[in-house]
């Protein structure tokens, strides 16, 4: 959801029966000029906010879907984002969403998303705010905290110094979640 031109089917999506990359239709456009689209890998124009695309999905059992909102959460009200999940919790209940969320702390880079056009506007206090929404929380991690052998050795010490205090560790979030 909100794909982007992320790459992730060639890298890990092989072994998937279908994958849909969802974006407005300017993205995917853009993704069609540089990637071909098969019957296993389907590029969808759609905004999410328009439910419509849900109907793409009736063959599956939700259990057996995986969706991923990587980097698009964050530029809706919060108000959408109830509604986005209200819908797809009645449509694919038992499915599983994973989700990028942001935190209070990320504000201060909000003048730069502003200033080309894409301001962010929900910002969660930590995993909780998901679970008020009505989704259940399966695991969840910091994205300073993930993966720490991919940060320099110095920056090593200073996030799991910084990953301490709930308002950094909470800036990134990366939640697995039941619908
Ligand atoms: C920051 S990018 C993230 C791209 C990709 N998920 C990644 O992590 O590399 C945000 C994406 O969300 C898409 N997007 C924004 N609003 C959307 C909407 N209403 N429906 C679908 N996609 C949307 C944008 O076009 C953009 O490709």
């Amino acid at each position: 959801m909100g794909a982007g031109l992320s790459t992730r089917f060639h890298r890990i999506g092989k072994n998937a029966d279908r994958w849909l990359d969802l974006d407005l239709p300017v993205v995917t456009e853009l993704r069609s000029q540089l990637d071909t689209q098969t019957q296993q890998h389907q590029f969808v124009s759609a905004s999410v906010m328009d439910f419509d695309w849900m109907d793409t999905l009736t063959d599956v059992a939700p259990e057996n879907i995986l969706f991923i909102a990587e980097g698009l959460l964050a530029y809706f009200e919060v108000n959408e984002v109830q509604q986005l999940i209200s819908a797809m919790r009645s449509r694919f209940p038992g499915a599983t969403l994973d989700v990028e969320i942001l935190g209070n702390y990320t504000k201060i880079s909000n003048k730069n998303f502003t200033k080309i056009g894409a301001p962010l506007k929900w910002f969660v206090k930590d995993e909780q705010d998901l679970t008020a929404m009505g989704l259940q929380v399966v695991n969840v991690g910091s994205l300073y905290q993930l993966y720490p052998e991919r940060w320099p050795w110095q920056w090593q010490i200073l996030l799991k110094f910084l990953t301490q205090f709930s308002y950094f560790r909470n800036g990134y979030l990366i939640v697995e979640t039941k619908l």
